[in-house]
């Protein structure tokens, strides 16, 4: 018998496509609700229905106070690991709990009550998952920006969900450089129209700053008074459909999408998904190396290993200089991890570094089950070296914020299927995902086309981008009637495996990081002397692509063209944020058109990338991709 035919998935998927209100309403038996759902599943409700209507529930109580009540309460649940600071601390359930509880009081005291926003701004400390719990105790929705973006980027996202209070901190750590949060917060407030009521600021021990009288309120002194006078909240009933909270990512122009995650149907699939997908147990120990700031940590970080009573670490710090490349191995084997979660760039940082795998060796792992990768695409080499030097399963897996969990993976815990390298095996349960060609008309196996999911989506897929219906219908649900569109390329082979090559829009995957060319080129435009630009994601050894701008001057620009690109590298990061990795700019005479005066972005990524490439039969002149072809050459 073969591996394929011992695991469970085959049944499992079909049963959740054939019976979806069978197969969730049995998986929703694992969440304490307050009330169970009237319906599993509403086709009436929301943009294509809405999963555990009426059921009502705390997002919290399910992450904590249940396993407090039932036996957990000495069980670490989080251990904060940060090398950059030079400390390990451990919060048990009923620790965490306490300060769930306290907090939670604290934001009651600034008025904050179910349906607030609130946002966090702040580096990857355990007050930041402390806040995000206390947010969903009280039914607040929280909406977390990662601290690698700018203060634009921040005003934006104050713009759109007019918080009431915000979290921040006094600074974060980054290897050789300490980014001082304030500054930022400040800038952000003052660009943006909306201002938030009230700021809780945390003071690190590291650096700290000053706070804004009338504004800024210090975190630690709020807590202790709060502890002092016994403030406690409880949990406040939300329904199964109400925001848990808004995640902002980057869509097709400069400004971001606020996709929402609901309470019910989050509960119910990440709940699933750590047995299930990730092969772990309540009390193990499991491990998520992504920032607070993106999805996967929201979901892996945070709830889902507390969904399911495990003992989560959250890190602070990077795959190699805190202080060297055995530092994943170092926190693996120290507190026993029995699987880990990263992106494949992380991987390709360790390889470069300890190509012979030597730091790997020098540490006990014998506890540890599974490697998984998402967040690009896992490149075969990568995966290759990973399962050579490890000596476990490296399992590739696929999702997007929207998803808010992974859409194609393999099941460790219905029985692991056969690896197919370069592929993130087959779609969950819940998820039909075809590959359609330009009429919405389903591709034979092979062939690549876009790569779409069968409507309904699955329980804590996005309900509607935040208050925005309309975009969110033509953003996902319009160009393929009756399917959500991900966005992403590629195909199916015969076993159904599905392999994602790219994207179908102006996204770029940046060392895991997604990010918009189109919101890049905005910030390009907008310098006094860009006539017009183009910004491209290039091949890069470690971070899979970084962005590249190609600017042609305003006529009777008398600088020097390296000065304006200088300008522009730190406009990128001024407006955008370090995170975007833009230090790249080049300047060319004219940027390669078609007739119609569409810029041709994809052979230029070509010639960028050295892969072949035919000359575009529409081109305007042809002359000046030899121009962009030799400026490239002169940089590189
Ligand atoms: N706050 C402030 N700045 C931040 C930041 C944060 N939270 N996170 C990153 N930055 C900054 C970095 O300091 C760096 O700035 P620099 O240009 O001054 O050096 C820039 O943003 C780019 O950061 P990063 O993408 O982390 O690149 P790096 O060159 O510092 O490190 C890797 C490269 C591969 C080691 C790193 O990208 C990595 O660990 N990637 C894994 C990513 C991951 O797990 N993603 C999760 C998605 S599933
Ligand atoms: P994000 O929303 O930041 O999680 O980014 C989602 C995008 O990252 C997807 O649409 C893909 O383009 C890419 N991505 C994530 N995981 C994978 C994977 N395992 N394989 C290929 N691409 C991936």
């Amino acid at each position: 018998m073969n591996i394929q035919e011992k695991s469970r998935y085959h049944e499992v998927h079909a049963r959740s496509l054939r019976d979806p209100q069978g197969f969730w309403g049995e998986a929703a038996l694992d969440i304490d609700w307050i009330e169970p759902a009237k319906k599993i599943f509403d086709p009436g409700m929301g943009l294509y229905g809405r999963w555990f209507t009426g059921a009502v529930v705390n997002t919290c109580y399910n992450a904590l106070d249940r396993h407090v009540a039932g036996g957990r309460a000495e069980q670490v649940a989080l251990i904060h690991d940060s090398p950059l600071s030079g400390s390990v601390t451990k919060f048990t359930y009923a620790q965490l709990l306490h300060e769930v509880k306290t907090l939670a009081a604290i934001m009651q005291d600034f008025g904050v009550v179910k349906g607030d926003r609130v946002i966090l701004y702040m580096p990857m400390v355990p007050e930041a998952v402390v806040a995000m719990l206390a947010c969903a105790r009280i039914g607040a929705v929280h909406s977390v920006v990662f601290g690698g973006f700018a203060a634009k980027e921040l005003a934006t996202r104050i713009e759109d969900a007019k918080p009431k209070l915000i979290f921040s901190a006094s600074c974060g750590l980054e290897p050789g450089r300490i980014v001082q949060y304030e500054p930022l917060l400040d800038e952000a407030i003052r660009l943006s129209s909306v201002k938030p009521e009230a700021c809780v600021i945390l003071q690190r021990p590291r650096q700290s700053c000053e706070l804004t009288a009338g504004r800024d309120h210090d975190w630690a002194e709020l807590r202790s008074k709060a502890v002092a006078a016994k403030k406690s909240a409880d949990c406040v009933p939300v329904l199964a459909t109400d925001p848990l909270y808004i995640l902002y990512t980057s869509g097709t122009t400069g400004k971001p999408k606020g996709v929402v995650r609901d309470n019910g149907g989050h509960l119910v699939a990440l709940k699933w998904s750590m047995f299930n997908l990730y092969g772990v147990k309540p009390g193990e120990v499991w491990w998520c190396g992504s920032d607070i700031g993106w999805v996967v940590g929201h979901s892996y970080i945070i709830y889902a290993p507390l969904f399911h009573g495990a003992t989560s670490i959250m890190y602070e710090g990077k795959p190699i200089g805190t202080p060297d490349a055995g530092a994943f191995w170092r926190v693996i084997s120290e507190h026993k991890a029995v699987a880990f979660f990263t992106a494949p760039t992380a991987f390709r940082a360790i390889k470069k570094e300890d190509p012979e795998g030597r730091c790997i060796r020098q540490y006990d792992l014998s506890k540890f089950r599974t490697l998984f990768l998402a967040g690009e695409r896992a490149d075969p080499p990568t995966v290759e070296w990973a399962e050579q030097q490890l000596k476990v399963p490296v399992i590739d897996h696929w999702w997007q914020t929207e998803t808010g969990w992974c859409i194609a993976g393999n099941p460790i815990g219905l029985g692991m299927l056969p690896v197919k390298h370069g592929s993130p095996t087959v779609p969950m349960p819940g998820y039909q995902v075809d590959v359609v060609d330009e009429a919405a008309k389903p591709l034979p196996a092979g062939s690549m086309g876009s790569i779409v999911i069968k409507l309904p989506l699955p329980p804590a897929c996005l309900p509607t981008l935040w208050e925005q219906d309309a975009r969110c219908r033509e953003a996902y649900f319009n160009e393929f009637p009756g399917y959500y569109k991900t966005s992403d390329a590629g195909y199916k082979d015969e076993d159904g495996y599905v392999y994602v090559m790219g994207r179908t829009d102006d996204i770029i995957n940046v060392a895991g990081h997604r990010l918009s060319t189109g919101g890049m080129e905005e910030i390009l435009a907008s310098h006094p002397d860009v006539a017009e630009c183009a910004v491209l994601g290039i091949k890069d050894a470690i971070k899979g692509e970084v962005p590249c701008g190609f600017l042609v001057l305003k006529a009777g620009v008398t600088r020097n063209s390296a000065e304006v690109e200088k300008d522009v590298v730190a406009l990128v990061r001024e407006k955008l944020g370090p995170v975007a990795a833009f230090k790249l700019a080049i300047t060319v005479g004219r940027l390669p058109k078609t007739r119609s005066g569409k810029i041709l972005r994809g052979t230029i990524k070509k010639i960028a990338d050295g892969d072949p490439w035919t000359m575009p039969a529409t081109i305007e002149d042809p002359k000046v991709l030899d121009e962009i072809g030799d400026a490239l050459k002169e940089r590189a």
